[in-house]
């Protein structure tokens, strides 16, 4: 029932998307035509996809702790890595948005709530190696392997925290002067979501950059989107049905954006 209301949401999704060439705003336009639909090849995507490769030929086993909402599709406590890398980490097409968008914004620093293997911290690393990568992860052993696929691709500026994002994300926020780009892809839970959005917020500009993962993942991701959307602070979304992004720009007017990607 799921996977039929997922669908059916798509579907919806892909009937009202547009390209760049149904978008008046020009900031949105040029975030198209220049970040979004870049189709150039990155040197660093080779790497990480090779990493990727050898992460969903991995057998070995770990003993997960899920602290958010869970897989759709798989409960169990002990996973193989491989199954690990294809239901958690990011397509390769997401996550090289995430590169693109962090190349292009070039924040001071990059928050991620929900490291997993390191997949998509690997990509926003690599965008700029000055820019330093914080990156939290509940369960202890996924962090574990995360760290060594870093090592291993030799990415230095990521920063890990191991931890629940309730108990330790006020505590990293605090310290920041500014919270200028965050992926949030954990924990997909409604009230969750929004107070992660919360206690990030309090200390973003209007250049900061919010990325949601998976804004149509369940009812509750959808309302925590539809909430963050109607949010007076926020001014352009876009919705790229697997991942949301928002802006806080004051010159632009309130927008919405369906984008196909
Ligand atoms: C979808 S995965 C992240 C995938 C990763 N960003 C990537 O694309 O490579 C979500 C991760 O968030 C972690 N997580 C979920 N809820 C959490 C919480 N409340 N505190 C800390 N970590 C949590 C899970 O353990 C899981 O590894």
């Amino acid at each position: 029932m799921k996977k039929l209301l997922f669908a059916y949401h798509y579907f919806i999704y892909r009937l009202n998307a547009t390209n760049e060439h149904g978008v008046h705003s020009p900031f949105v336009y040029e975030l198209l035509t220049n970040v979004i639909y870049n189709k150039s090849d990155y040197y660093v995507y080779k790497k990480i996809e090779e990493l990727r490769e050898e992460l969903l030929g991995s057998e070995k086993e770990i003993k997960v702790e899920d602290l958010g909402a869970g897989s759709l599709f798989q409960k169990s406590k002990t996973k193989k890595i491989k199954t690990i890398a294809k239901n958690a980490a990011k397509s390769a097409k997401h996550a090289q948005l995430l590169f693109r968008l962090v190349d292009h914004f070039q924040p001071l620093t990059v928050l991620e709530l929900g490291t997993s293997l390191g997949i998509s911290a690997a990509y926003m690393a690599s965008a700029n190696s000055k820019i330093k990568t914080i990156s939290i992860e509940g369960c202890p052993e996924t962090a574990k392997i995360a760290a060594q696929n870093f090592e291993k691709i030799e990415i230095k500026n990521v920063e890990q925290f191991i931890g629940n994002f309730d108990a330790i994300l006020p505590d990293i926020v605090e310290k920041r002067e500014e919270i200028d780009f965050v992926l949030f892809d954990g924990n997909h839970r409604k009230k969750a979501t929004l107070n992660y959005f919360l206690t990030c917020l309090e200390k973003a500009s209007e250049n900061s950059v919010f990325i949601f993962d998976d804004i149509n993942w369940s009812d509750e991701m959808r309302e925590a989107w539809q909430e963050i959307k109607d949010h007076e602070q926020v001014t352009v979304t876009i919705d790229l049905f697997f991942m949301g992004i928002v802006f806080f720009r004051k010159e632009q007017a309130k927008q919405h954006f369906i984008i196909k990607f």
